[in-house]
């Protein structure tokens, strides 16, 4: 059984079809790779499974339920952690308080008992730092834990929207273009780490537009173009596809 299936998925906006019919399986311990031109639909389909946006047609499914249309906080819980394209750590907070700020769908307690300073609330905070340390360290930023998130070189601060997924213990990590604007340093450093996150039984879906990137660390490539699948398989054939060329890979490749 794949940890996700998608079946026909269509996003419309007005009258721009976003995604249309779109149709693939991740499995476990994947590192599958989602790429296509600027506004293929790619930051939609992420959209879409986890629950920030509803597909217009089409189902989701996740470790065999279908969770088409479920809100964030709920794949949140269910096992589906994401980062963004566009950064949203707080700056003026520290490397640490960004991960425990990204922890709440796996917190219950709260505002109201924060304030009333209820036990659980006590345990939860302990368990959170914890949490929060142990994904920092996964990432290799356990030394940065009480800088401030906005003195970090762009490379660690991808690293550190990492953590934050990662400090939601899921068992599926979506990851929106995490090398763009990195150096070939910095680019090596994250393959690295995301490669021994998968080794530790996260699975990854990443979106990404360094090619030498994706062919080097992905197992299985999606190919989207005007929202549509035009290619699915491992990096060799995709680079290979005369479809994929014209669309997108244009000369980079050969
Ligand atoms: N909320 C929205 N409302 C209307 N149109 C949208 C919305 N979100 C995305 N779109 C449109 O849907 C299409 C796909 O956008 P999307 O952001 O998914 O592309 P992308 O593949 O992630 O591109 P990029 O590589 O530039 O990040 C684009 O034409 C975009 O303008
Ligand atoms: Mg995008």
């Amino acid at each position: 059984m794949p940890l996700m299936r998608l079946d026909g998925v269509s996003k419309r906006f007005g009258g721009l079809e976003a995604l249309r019919e779109v149709s693939f399986a991740l499995h476990v311990g994947q590192i599958m790779a989602l790429i296509g031109p600027n506004g293929a639909g790619k930051t939609t389909l992420f959209n879409c499974v986890a629950g920030a946006d509803r597909p217009s047609a089409g189902q989701v499914f996740f470790r065999g339920e279908d969770v088409t249309g479920r809100p964030a906080h709920a794949m949140c819980r269910a096992g589906l952690a994401r980062t963004f394209q566009h950064s949203r750590l707080f700056d003026d907070l520290t490397v640490l308080e960004n991960v425990i700020v990204g922890r709440h769908c796996r917190t219950y307690a709260g505002l109201a008992a924060a304030f009333l300073r209820l036990p659980r609330h006590g345990r939860e905070e302990r368990e959170s730092r914890e949490q929060a340390m142990h994904a920092l360290t996964r990432v290799g930023l356990a030394d940065r834990a009480q800088d401030e998130a906005g003195s970090l070189p762009l490379g660690e601060r991808h690293l550190l929207e990492i953590a934050r997924g990662l400090a939601t213990e899921p068992v599926l990590l979506l990851l929106d273009e995490p090398a763009a604007g990195l150096n070939d340093e910095e680019t090596a450093n994250l393959g690295h780490c995301v490669r021994r996150i998968r080794d530790d039984g996260v699975t990854i879906l990443l979106v990404e537009h360094d090619m030498t990137f994706v062919m080097d660390i992905s197992d299985q490539v999606v190919v989207l173009d005007y929202g549509r699948k035009i290619a699915d398989g491992p990096p060799l054939m995709i680079q290979a596809d005369p479809e994929v060329i014209r669309a997108y890979l244009g000369e980079d490749l050969e």
